[in-house]
């Protein structure tokens, strides 16, 4: 029975790869959250009885609850894992529109949001990726993937002169080197990390119409440059759509077809939308 651990399963696309992984009866998922009664309830409203899933307490900038996460997911699984999916994250979306001039003008929020994000997306999911090693060691599929966004590709950012959401970039750009190092010392084992985008997701976190003018003028300034460079665009999708894409590419990454420490899209190549 292959098994998952997803964290950030309480909504958003964690939500959407909770629900695309539990249809299979054969998978068993384990979905690491905050709010460990909040998701349980919305679970027992929103999702038909299941018996393959189990929800564990885990937060990123608390090692003490991952800990005990990965020691609880050992006692379920029986000490093995397959699929290790980093999907949580802390965004901030007070500088998704903005500038890096423009970020920092504002310089306590700066450093607020950007020690947010490494604490939580870079420090957190690196001691998430060591605590749960031993039990992908002992599981088949040998997986780990993170959760990025093609806004931490260099190539694009120059390319394209893409200059909003600097510091969620900076996080993400952190968080894929990191990526790369663990495939770096862990690829002789079998083990597969991979930085994965999921395209744009509609999560609920865009509101135009209470956007201050900068954030729309930011708005407007992206829409332009993605209708330049992806003009087959037709929007964000759903968190179902998006987790389908990742699971497709999931299942056909491997370490032999050169994936290893790979930075990839939901298309499993450079295209990020
Ligand atoms: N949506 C997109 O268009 C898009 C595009 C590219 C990449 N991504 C990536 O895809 C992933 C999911 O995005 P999303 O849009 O679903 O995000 P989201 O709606 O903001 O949800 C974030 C999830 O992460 C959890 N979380 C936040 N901080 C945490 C912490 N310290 N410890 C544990 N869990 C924490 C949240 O839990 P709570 O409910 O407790 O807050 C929530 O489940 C992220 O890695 C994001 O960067 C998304």
């Amino acid at each position: 029975m292959p098994s998952w651990v997803i964290t950030g399963v309480s909504r958003g696309l964690g939500w959407g790869f909770l629900r695309q992984v539990s249809n299979d009866p054969n998978n068993l998922v384990i979905g690491i959250v905050r709010n460990k009664e909040a998701t349980e309830k919305r679970i027992a409203a929103e999702l038909p009885p299941r018996s393959n899933i189990h929800i564990l307490q885990g937060d990123l900038t608390d090692y003490a609850s991952l800990k005990a996460a990965a020691e609880d997911t050992a006692k379920i699984t029986g000490g093995t894992l397959d699929y290790l999916l980093a999907n949580a994250a802390f965004v901030s979306y007070w500088e998704h529109f903005l500038t890096i001039g423009e970020v920092v003008n504002e310089p306590e929020k700066f450093e607020e949001v950007l020690l947010d994000g490494m604490k939580s997306n870079v420090i957190g999911n690196i001691h998430l990726f060591n605590l749960f090693l031993p039990l992908i060691m002992r599981g088949q599929a040998k997986k780990v993937i993170a959760l990025t966004t093609g806004h931490a590709d260099l190539e694009l950012v120059n390319k394209c002169n893409l200059a909003n959401a600097p510091l969620y970039a900076i996080i993400k750009g952190a968080q894929s080197v990191a990526v790369a190092k663990f495939n770096a010392q862990y690829a002789k084992d079998g083990i597969l990390f991979l930085s994965l985008s999921p395209g744009a997701v509609d999560t609920g976190h865009m509101d135009f119409d209470n956007a201050s003018e900068k954030e729309k003028e930011g708005m407007m300034t992206l829409f332009q440059k993605i209708s330049e460079i992806a003009p087959h665009f037709k929007g964000p999708v759903t968190p179902e759509s998006a987790a389908k894409d990742c699971i497709s590419i999931i299942d056909k990454v491997s370490l032999d077809q050169g994936y290893g420490g790979a930075f990839i899209s939901h298309h499993g190549n450079k295209h990020w939308l």
